[in-house]
């Protein structure tokens, strides 16, 4: 299986337009020191011509540019056969409208998320006024084939298991189900990824289920719980925001660490985390612990 991070911020991007925090200041003047980053999502695959997407962020159109050029023969190529959403929030579902040039489009997530982006944000009817919305409904729990837009399987399987979180602000009910993990299986190879962008905390059954894929993809939005506290964003602490920290004793560098997935990564990371910053204590904190910090473009073969 291939898997291209195509955007590894969270909502925002880093630079965010509006945000002289003072990693964004770094990112503007010296970006060889903070690279730049696209909002967060994923592209798989198996044959490395037909892609899932692991959420569709409102930076699609220049993403998808990363993945390998096609062999076009026609006037139309649509290379995203299924868009997979691990919650409903704006940054990882607004990329479904701007994709609706595709006329076909497969949208696969939980029933939670399909009626939050059905009855709440709309992005669904929206979409659909432009193009024919294919829907697949994944239960929790439920290991379910992805199949290509022509009903064909794809070797892939994808399941869903809910994680701690906070539903959108815009979702008028708080759902199981509204925020999971999402557990690719190339069924071919059994090569497994998890793709983790939102969570609010690491209990004994999901560390356990993290433990035996071998590429980790997991929330890194921020540092520290008090992080947008510090700087006089947000009067919210990460946690409240359904997403764990990195550091202190509950934070994800210290559970995650000693797991045993050949490959992991933190995708989703906020403009104001300091590990954002190349030559960061924080950054060599993440990398002495075994884990690395995602970049947009980067590929693994799994
Ligand atoms: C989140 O990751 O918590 C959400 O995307 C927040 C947001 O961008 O509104
Ligand atoms: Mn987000
Ligand atoms: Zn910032």
């Amino acid at each position: 299986m291939h898997v291209i991070l195509l955007g590894t911020a969270a909502g925002g991007g880093f630079p965010q337009w509006n945000c002289w925090c003072p990693t964004c200041r770094v990112a503007r003047e010296t970006p060889e020191r903070a690279h730049p980053r696209s909002q967060s999502s994923i592209a798989f695959s198996v044959d490395g011509v037909r892609w899932f997407l692991g959420n569709a962020s409102p930076d699609v159109r220049t993403q998808l540019t990363q993945l390998p050029r096609a062999d076009v023969r026609g006037v139309r190529h649509v290379p995203v056969e299924g868009i997979v959403l691990t919650d409903a929030e704006l940054d990882h579902t607004l990329g479904i409208e701007l994709l609706r040039e595709g006329r076909l489009l497969q949208v696969i997530a939980t029933p939670s998320v399909l009626r939050v982006i059905a009855e709440d944000s709309r992005v669904l009817p929206v979409t659909q006024a432009f193009a024919t919305v294919q829907t697949v409904e994944t239960e929790l729990g439920r290991v379910v084939p992805l199949e290509y837009r022509n009903g064909t399987p794809s070797g892939l399987t994808i399941e869903m298991m809910a994680v701690r979180g906070d539903p959108p602000r815009f979702a008028r009910q708080d759902d199981e189900g509204h925020t999971s993990a999402a557990f690719i299986r190339d069924t071919t190879t059994g090569a497994s990824c998890a793709f983790v962008p939102g969570c609010g905390g690491l209990g004994p059954r999901l560390l356990s289920r993290l433990n035996d894929v071998d590429l980790l993809l997991f929330d890194g939005t921020f540092w520290t719980d008090d992080e947008l506290v510090r700087l006089e964003i947000s009067d919210r602490p990460a946690l409240a925001m359904g997403h764990v920290p990195m550091s202190g004793r509950g934070g994800s560098l210290t559970l995650l660490s000693p797991l045993s997935c050949k490959q992991k990564v933190y995708t989703h990371i906020n403009n104001t985390n300091p590990v954002l910053i190349e030559s960061s204590a924080e950054r060599a904190l993440v990398e002495s612990a075994g884990m690395r910090v995602g970049e947009d473009g980067m590929r693994f073969e799994i």
